[in-house]
């Protein structure tokens, strides 16, 4: 039977990465039916909202996206970009991606973080005997998607009955007591037990199939005890019931930011919540490659959506011919062929990417460490379309 995917390619670089990552799925064998799903700034100005319904609908049916990237602005900002006659009406601008994650309840986010042999831009330290070493990361982030600092119950100014309730916990009370309600700026950490589980065993299931030898919970107990605290306890009862042939590790956020740059090699699947998840995650993929090689998927019960982490990049979005690495939309779509049960085919393409990278005879702008600019071509670059033709060279 053939799928439908819900493409959606949203705005500026989302477009062009996308269209070749189908071209590289096609050229994989991957037979597929393809839906335009509208998202986006063009239907905010258009329509005053940047999610359509008719988005949603596609979504509910056919279960499986391919995102590109979005462009966002502050709420003011986009307000003033509304059409005319849209202007002054009440719409309040919200980010689409962060909709869907909530709307499909997607709260399993990962982001695979691996080296390519041969990448200009992977990681280096110096050894002991001040030898250069390339370490090989190989490091999965689970991180939390829909809960936590990102959840926005927040307030500025907290109404009566939130104060009131803030108030009768001690500390509060005797810490900001006297501030007046006006000069609070509050943002609450929300971990439900159920979430937890779920991107918990997430890992540990990851981990089992994969063949990685650890977890490790980056969070910060000693500190953040009820909700950080939770994780890593319910995290050790998973362990010691379901997975006891996998470790457990215990890694504060702060301290793991310093030391993935001094042992990477030594970590396997991480798993945190939603805030120190996104900067955890960033970190290893500094280490790998960064924005052109970071790619993610939003996993919920029902439906599935994968994307590169990269956003629009307005400042190439009008390029032509377009720079961009594809790479990261492309890895992205692996992980949803993995997702479908077509591992096969993901295998064979990520394979295909490695050669590339280690031929290393084309490569884009980010590759050859230029500054973006449309002369980077003339200079040697190769262009968007490039990038995806030498990978499907490689597939046939
Ligand atoms: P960005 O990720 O769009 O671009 C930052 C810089 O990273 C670019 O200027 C470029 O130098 C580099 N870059 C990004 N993707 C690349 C690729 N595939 N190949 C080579 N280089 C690449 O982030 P920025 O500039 O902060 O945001 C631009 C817009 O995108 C904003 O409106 C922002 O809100 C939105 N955004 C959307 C996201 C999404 O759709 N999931 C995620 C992040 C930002
Ligand atoms: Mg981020």
């Amino acid at each position: 039977m053939k799928r439908t995917i819900v493409k959606m390619p949203g705005d500026g670089i989302g477009k062009v990465v996308l269209e070749e990552t189908i071209r590289v799925l096609d050229a994989a064998g991957f037979e597929a039916d393809y839906v335009e799903g509208d998202i986006g700034w063009e239907f905010w100005r258009k329509e005053g909202n940047p999610l359509p319904e008719r988005t949603i609908e596609l979504i509910k049916k056919h279960k499986i996206g391919l995102f590109g990237a979005i462009t966002s602005k502050p709420k003011e900002e986009a307000a003033k970009e509304l059409a005319p006659e849209l202007q002054g009406k009440g719409y309040i601008y919200s980010s689409p991606i962060v909709g869907l994650r909530q709307i499909f309840d997607l709260d399993i986010s990962i982001r695979p973080c691996h080296t390519y042999e041969g990448n200009p831009l992977n990681f280096i330290r110096r050894g002991t005997n001040g030898e250069i070493e390339e370490p090989k990361v190989d490091v999965v982030i689970f991180r939390q998607n829909t809960e936590g600092l990102y959840s926005g119950v927040e307030w500025s100014n907290p109404p009566e009955e939130v104060h009131k309730a803030f108030m009768s916990h001690p500390k509060f009370a005797k810490k900001f007591g006297i501030v007046p309600k006006e000069e609070l700026a509050i943002s609450s950490r929300i971990f439900t037990k159920k979430a937890t589980e779920r991107i918990l065993r997430a890992a540990f299931e990851h981990a089992k199939e994969y063949g990685y030898k650890s977890v490790t919970v980056c969070e910060k107990p000693n500190v953040i005890r009820e909700t950080s605290g939770m994780m890593y306890q319910m995290a050790k009862e998973i362990k010691a019931k379901d997975y006891p042939e996998i470790e457990l590790w215990n890694t504060n956020i702060d301290a793991q930011m310093m030391w993935l740059t001094k042992n990477p090699e030594n970590y396997g699947v991480i798993v945190a919540g939603n805030l120190f998840g996104d900067i955890v995650s960033d970190g290893f993929a500094g280490l790998v490659g960064g924005l052109g090689f970071a790619a993610s998927a939003n996993i919920g019960d029902d439906v599935a959506i994968f994307e590169p982490t990269h956003g629009s990049a307005p400042k190439y979005a009008e390029f032509d011919p377009p720079i961009v690495n594809p790479i990261a939309m492309i890895e992205a779509a692996c992980m949803m062929l993995d997702h479908i049960g077509e591992n096969k085919k993901a295998e064979k393409i990520r394979k295909a990417i490695a050669d590339v990278i280690k031929e290393g005879k084309v490569r884009t702008y980010d590759l050859l460490k230029m500054k973006g600019a449309q002369d980077v071509i003339k200079k040697g670059a190769a262009t968007t379309t490039q990038m995806a033709d030498a990978i499907i060279q490689k597939l046939k």
